[in-house]
C-alpha cells in the first residue's frame, strides 16, 4: 500500500509539474519510491495524533520558519491533549500511580536535548529544548530534570488527571503482578514522532511519550534516547520510532535507519530493514509492536512496522493525509 502511495504522489507532483523533467525518481522493484524533485517543506509524524500535530508544525513550515520551531510546535499539540493516554499529562501513569514524561529533539547542526522520568510538567518536549539550548548535557530525568524545569519557568501541573487516575485504581485492584505484559497496538498507541524537512532544506525532530503504560517505576523507553527514539543528520535523513521501545533501544532503531540511508537505501527500504533487524533479534514476537518512520533530504519518506496497524501523518504543500504503513506481519 505504501509503495502505491509513493507511485500516486510521484504521478501528482508530475501532474501538478512539481517533478522537473530530466530529473531521475528512484526505483525500487520497478515502482517510483520518490519524486525526482526536492519535497519541502514538509512534515511527517507517527499515528492519527499526528494530523492535528502537523497542522500547528505546518504553520511554521509554510512561513519558511525552522524545522525546530516546527517540531516542538507540532508535538505540543499532542502534548496538550488531555484525551491521549499515551502522550503528556493525560498518559497513563506507571504502576505506582506517577505519570512520569519522556521526550527528545534533535535540530540540524545535531544539537539534541532530552528529558526523561518527568512528573508534572505539561510540555517536556519544550524542557528537552531547554536543556539542548541552555546547558552543556544533553539528559536530564527525574527530580533534576523537574528542578531545571522550574527553575526555567515551566509550572508544576498536578497528574494523573481524574479519569486516569480512575482507570489506575482499577488496574491495581485487578493487577497484582510485578508488571503486564506490553499492550501495544493500534488501539493502545503511544509515542508522537515527528520529523520536518523546512523550507531551508533542513531536517529536525521530536519525539515525546508518557511510556508503556503500568511500567515499573524509573523505567524509561526509547523516546528520550538519541538514536534510539529519534535520530536526526541533516546531510542525509531523521527517523522516528513508536512502539515498545525495549526493542527499538535494543538495535539503536532511528540510528539504524538513518545510517541504512546513508547508505543508499530509500527511506521505505531502511524502514523495512530496521523492523526486519528487531525480528531477527528477537524469538517471541507477542506483543512486540515497534514502527518506524523516515524521511530524507529530498522529502523522500517511508514508514514500516512490525504488525499493521501503525499509521503515520503526512503534510506538505501538495499533500494532508493519514496513510497506513506496510508491515510484517498481522496481529
Ligand atoms: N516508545 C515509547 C516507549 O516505549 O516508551
Amino acid at each position: 500500500m505504501r509503495r502505491r502511495s509513493f507511485f500516486k504522489l510521484g504521478l501528482t507532483a508530475a501532474a501538478l509539474g512539481v517533478v522537473k523533467p530530466g530529473k531521475a525518481a528512484r526505483v525500487f522493484e520497478g515502482v517510483i519510491t520518490s519524486p525526482a524533485e526536492t519535497m519541502k517543506p514538509i512534515v511527517i509524524s507517527t499515528w492519527e495524533h499526528g494530523l492535528a500535530a502537523n497542522d500547528n508544525a505546518w504553520k511554521v513550515l509554510k512561513a519558511n520558519g525552522p524545522a525546530i520551531d516546527a517540531v516542538e510546535l507540532g508535538v505540543r499539540t499532542t502534548e496538550s491533549d488531555m484525551k491521549n493516554r499515551s502522550v503528556g499529562i493525560g498518559g497513563r501513569p506507571d504502576r505506582d500511580g506517577h505519570v512520569t514524561l519522556d521526550a527528545c529533539i534533535m535540530d540540524e547542526k545535531s544539537n539534541c536535548g532530552a528529558v526523561g522520568y518527568l512528573e508534572g510538567i505539561k510540555h517536556p518536549i519544550s524542557v528537552a529544548r531547554k536543556i539542548m539550548e541552555n546547558t552543556p548535557h544533553i539528559m536530564l530525568v527525574g527530580d533534576g530534570a523537574k528542578s531545571f524545569a522550574l527553575d526555567y519557568g515551566f509550572k508544576h501541573v498536578k497528574s494523573p488527571i481524574k479519569e486516569v487516575k480512575q482507570e489506575w485504581k482499577s488496574w491495581k485492584k485487578e493487577n497484582k503482578e510485578l508488571f503486564e505484559k506490553p499492550v501495544i497496538n493500534n488501539e493502545n498507541h503511544d509515542t508522537i514522532g515527528m520529523l520536518a524537512l523546512d523550507a531551508n532544506g533542513n531536517l529536525s525532530g521530536a519525539c515525546t511519550t508518557s511510556g508503556w503504560g503500568y511500567k515499573l517505576p524509573g523505567r524509561i523507553g526509547d523516546s528520550p534516547i538519541i538514536g534510539a527514539g529519534l535520530f536526526v543528520d541533516n546531510e542525509i535523513g531523521a527517523a522516528c520510532a513508536t512502539g515498545l521501545g525495549e526493542a527499538v533501544i535494543r538495535i539503536a532503531g532511528s540510528h539504524t535507519v538513518v545510517e541504512l540511508m546513508r547508505q543508499g537505501r530509500t527511506p521505505q527500504q531502511a524502514c523495512e530493514e530496521a523492523v526486519a533487524r528487531i525480528i531477527s533479534k528477537h524469538k517471541n514476537m507477542e506483543g512486540l509492536q515497534v514502527g518506524f518512520l523516515a524521511l530524507d533530504k529530498n522529502g523522500d519518506y517511508g514508514a514500516y512496522s512490525v504488525f499493521n496497524g501503525f499509521n503515520f501523518a503526512v503534510k506538505s504543500n501538495d499533500q494532508s493525509e493519514l496513510i497506513d504503513a506496510d508491515n510484517d506481519r498481522n496481529w
